[in-house]
Formats: structure tokens, sequence, C-alpha cells
């Protein structure tokens, strides 16, 4: 498995823990920066994930800021991206199997890196159940797509 990992400057730390936590386990990372606690502007780094795995280049995304809200709103801007921004495992696990989010996303603010350890893990073990949550995946695509839904006018 290869997975992108991104974070702005409140999240250096937290993202070289949790990039050495996944190499541990044999997952390829491929760290898009930053890597200075200068300050800088999160959309940059929420992109260059979401565009590779927009691109198919790694199997996924791990990306984090300060709150985990405004580099996942970022990589949500970019077609085919489902990140999803969580502060437990739990919720980490189910936008896998129900939603297939392709990015987590976190907040080095919020919590702790042993959450974050295992949300990472719980989300990377993960698999997308498919059935009725793909017909609902498929209508998230709709939306994205179409900027309309069909099933809204229905009934
Ligand atoms: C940076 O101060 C902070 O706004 C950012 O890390 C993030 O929390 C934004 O959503």
């Amino acid at each position: 498995m290869k997975l992108a990992i991104g974070n702005d400057h409140s999240a250096v730390e937290m993202k070289k823990e949790i990039t050495a936590h996944l190499e541990a386990q044999g997952i390829e990372v491929v760290n898009v920066g930053v890597d200075t606690t200068d300050s800088c502007h999160y959309p940059v780094m929420g992109y260059r994930v979401a565009r590779m795995v927009a691109d198919g280049e790694v199997d996924g995304g791990i990306l984090i800021c300060g709150t985990g809200v405004g580099i996942s709103l970022a990589a949500n801007k970019v077609k085919g991206i489902r990140a999803c921004v969580c502060s437990e495992p739990y919720t980490a696990k189910l936008s896998k199997m129900h939603n297939n989010t392709n990015i987590i996303a976190f907040g080095a603010r919020v919590i702790g890196i042993e959450t974050a350890k295992m949300i990472v893990d719980e989300w990377v073990n993960a698999k997308f159940e498919g059935g009725r949550h793909g017909t609902r995946v498929d209508m998230l695509t709709e939306i994205q797509d179409t900027q309309d839904l069909k099933a809204a006018h229905e009934g």
C-alpha cells in the first residue's frame, strides 16, 4: 500500500510520527510537506495529496492541520475525492466501510498522537462494503458531476 501525507505548520511533528508508524507496518508514505513550523496555507498540501489520490498515484491520503477541517475542505474540492475529518477511530473505520473515503483527516490541535495512530490503523485496514453503500456513494458522485441529484426530485 502507498499513501500520500500532507500537513500544515500546526502538524509537522504529528505527520512525522504518523509516517513512522505507517512505515513500520510496511506502508509506503509519500510526504508532500510541509516540514517546518513556518506559517503556511493548508489548501496547498490538501490539494497536493488530493491530486495524487485522484490521479491514482497513491492508494489513499492522510491530511493533518490544526483541526483537520481546512485541509479536508481543500481536498474535497478535487473531483473524485471523499475526505473525512474525524477525531476518533470508529468514524474513521465507518467512513471507509460505508462512504469509501479515500482521504482521512484529523487535527493536531484536537487529538493526541495515540488517537491519531488508532484512526489511521482503523482506516487503513477497513474495506468498503459496497452494496447499498455503493448506491449512496454513486449519488455523491452524481452530485459532484452534475450539481444535481435525480433522486432528490422523486417522491
Ligand atoms: C492554522 O492556524 C489553522 O487555521 C489550520 O491549521 C486549520 O486548523 C484550519 O482548518
